[in-house]
């Protein structure tokens, strides 16, 4: 099983000089989701999700050989311009924990820069915009201090597996569209260790989707998308449920081929519905929902009956709501948004986003 370990990716101190990457990277929007894991980061079910172009974190990270070699990492952290201890306490452990991989990262003194595009309080997943960026980082300073990763391919790939140790969904994020993470025979080459572009074929409507995210509440979630992988140990409909994902792939890849956007939108709701149900059949169960997602949810079908037009909905692990389309719908679906569904988000907030472009070094 591949590992990068890598124990040669150590610099010269006295001759290496100082510098600095940046990455901007989205979030993503699972369409099969990944929920349940085991080892070490590893999907319990294949999962497929669309890139996001407009949520999105930026991050800097500036290295210095370290001059007086201090035991542990070093890493001043500064999240919106101001220095954070809890995310800095993260990272540290994150590095301390991908030094194997990185042995650099013991011998310099690190600095990062980190900021979102959407508020910080939004209650959206910012972990996998967050962790793809800090892992292009990486991989970007291996190639320009060791000429590793040139191969762009190869570049991505490791960056996928990095960011999926920090946060499983992440991995998805590093490629433009849709990806696929979690091993499935529905994809050649897919695997549990990183996430693959999915470009076999994808009929151009799916391209053009949009994803608006209605923020029904932004109080932090009760139940962490952690604890909740981990009581998928113990729910009863787990290897069901495992299942059923491996199952949906096919139905949705060829869904994504065929330019079926009825079967998709059949497919993504269940995905959406399933997932919360997973999360009221754990033990203990817990709801994330709120009484507003339900409202929305229920606008959402009315209107998609009564105007006709392709509306479906998708959930994270929380209680926003993700409203997908074909871009041609856009104008419909904004006004429908501001005369109807707006007044159920928390101080009237959505974000228009859509498909996107994958992540860029700056
Ligand atoms: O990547 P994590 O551990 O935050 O889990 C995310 C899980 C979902 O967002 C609910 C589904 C998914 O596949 O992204």
């Amino acid at each position: 099983m591949q590992d990068y370990k890598n124990p040669r990716l150590v610099v010269d101190s006295a001759t290496t000089t100082p510098g600095k990457v940046a990455w901007r990277s989205p979030s993503n929007l699972a369409l099969i989701k990944y929920w349940g894991k085991y080892g070490q980061q590893l999907p319990k079910n294949p999962s497929i999700s669309f890139t996001l172009q407009n949520a999105y974190t930026e991050t800097s990270l500036e290295y210095r050989p370290q001059t007086d070699n201090k035991p542990g990492i070093q890493l001043n952290f500064f999240f919106d311009g101001v220095q954070n201890e809890p995310f800095k306490e993260k990272i540290v452990a994150f590095f301390d924990s991908i030094a194997e991989i990185f042995p650099f990262l013991r011998q310099m003194e690190w600095t990062m820069h980190s900021r979102n595009s959407f508020p910080h309080s939004a209650g959206i997943a910012s972990s996998a915009s967050a962790m793809s960026a800090l892992a292009l980082c990486l991989c970007s300073i291996e190639r320009r201090l060791f000429g590793y990763l040139e191969d762009e391919s190869e570049l991505l790939a490791k960056a996928s597996y990095i960011a999926r140790l920090g946060s499983g969904s992440a991995c998805r994020s590093v490629y433009p569209k849709l990806a696929v993470w979690g091993e499935t025979p529905a994809v050649a080459g897919s695997s549990n260790l990183f996430a693959v572009p999915f470009t076999a074929q994808v009929h151009e409507v799916f391209y053009t989707f949009h994803d608006d995210i209605l923020l029904i509440s932004q109080e932090e979630k009760s139940v962490s998308s952690r604890a909740g992988h981990g009581l998928m140990d113990g729910n009863i409909y787990a290897e069901n449920r495992y299942t059923q994902a491996r199952q949906r792939m096919y139905e949705l890849l060829a869904a994504l081929q065929k330019g079926d956007i009825e079967t998709f939108g059949r497919i993504v709701e269940s995905e959406a519905l399933t997932l919360h149900a997973l999360m009221m059949t754990s033990n203990p169960p817990y709801v994330l929902m709120k009484p507003n997602t339900l409202a929305a949810i229920e606008k959402l079908r009315v209107f998609r009956t009564e105007q006709k037009v392709p509306l479906y909905f998708s959930l994270d692990a929380g209680p926003n709501l993700h409203l997908l389309y074909p871009g041609e719908f856009k104008v419909d679906v904004q006004r429908f948004i501001k005369a109807e569904l707006e007044q159920l988000c928390q101080n009237g907030r959505w974000i228009a986003d859509e498909v996107g472009e994958g992540p860029i070094e700056i």
